[in-house]
């Protein structure tokens, strides 16, 4: 079997299976089997795959086709031009998130501060603590998540990308697990899981099949966490500290409306490629008694 044909056959099966990007699907699935990037696709169309390579292919072909995520198979995903693992149970970032973290890194380049603390509340593959570690070398992060499966992928992360130095990992729900730092933080940052339970018909196959439920649904409305972050935020983050989230498509005035209610003020907000407001930045009134 050539590229060319394994290409082509994969797009049409792809296809079948009702797949949204059969073609793209396609070239990712194949590229992967092949450990090659896309230009080599098109530059050896007449390539042979050795029978591994075939064996891999097929069954790959299968599983993608009953919409298991194309990263799952391949083991990892790209966030803000580093290479993630990712498996079974733990969240695949998404490109949106990255407005989050750019919103989050402005936050910390703007500070004066020698050393910066931040938590990433549900960090998942670590992606958003990790790219902050990475890129601003003042800043030590704690990630916590429920998940364990998360925190060990996600520690498997900070060593690949060498700062492992300066996160620390913990486990437990939304700010509990730093609940004794009282302002402490620089920067909370949170991509919460925010599907209420009532829009699950509406959630994407693969995402509602194969991705963790607890990354993905959260009870009240979708709203669980944010009150979390919004009441036991205060207590852990210094009086000029900030509060950097992401919302949910058509989430920005209820989120809000919340924050308000909890004694915060919205400083900044960003919209996405398709204009959905995604992130919010919130900080205290700058009148508030300790
Ligand atoms: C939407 S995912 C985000 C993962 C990662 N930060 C990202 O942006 O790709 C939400 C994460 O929050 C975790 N999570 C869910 N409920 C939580 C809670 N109450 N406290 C801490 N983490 C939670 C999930 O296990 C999951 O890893």
């Amino acid at each position: 079997m050539t590229v060319k044909e394994a290409l082509q056959s994969a797009a049409e099966y792809l296809a079948k299976q009702r797949l949204r990007s059969p073609r793209q699907d396609a070239d990712l699935l194949v590229a992967s089997v092949l450990q090659r990037d896309r230009t080599f696709l098109y530059t050896y169309p007449e390539h042979q795959l050795s029978t591994a390579q075939k064996h891999l292919f097929q069954q790959w072909l299968i599983k993608r086709g009953e919409h298991y995520p194309l990263q799952y198979l391949r083991g990892k995903q790209e966030f803000y031009g580093r290479e993630f693992s990712v498996r079974p149970g733990v969240f695949i970032p998404r490109p949106e998130t990255e407005l989050v973290l750019e919103a989050a890194l402005g936050l910390l380049r703007g500070s004066t501060e020698e050393q910066l603390r931040a938590v990433d509340v549900g960090t998942g593959s670590g992606c958003i603590a990790i790219t902050l570690a990475c890129e601003e070398p003042r800043v030590v992060v704690t990630a916590t998540d429920v998940s364990p499966i998360a925190l060990k992928v996600a520690r498997q992360n900070a060593e690949k990308h060498h700062c492992l130095d300066r996160l620390e990992f913990r486990e437990g729900q939304t700010l509990n697990p730093v609940r004794d730092r009282l302002g402490y933080y620089h920067l909370v940052v949170s991509n919460p899981p925010y599907v209420s339970h009532e829009e699950r018909s509406r959630v994407d196959d693969a995402v509602d099949k194969h991705e963790p439920r607890e990354a993905v649904y959260a009870a009240e409305s979708g709203q669980e966490i944010y009150k979390q972050l919004f009441s036991e935020g205060r207590k852990v983050l210094q009086a000029q500290g900030k509060l950097v989230v992401e919302l949910g498509e058509g989430a920005r005035q209820g989120i809000c409306r919340l924050a308000q209610e909890k004694g915060w003020v919205l400083e900044d907000s960003r919209k996405d490629l398709a204009h959905i407001d995604r992130c919010a930045i919130f900080g205290r009134p700058s009148d508030e008694k300790p």
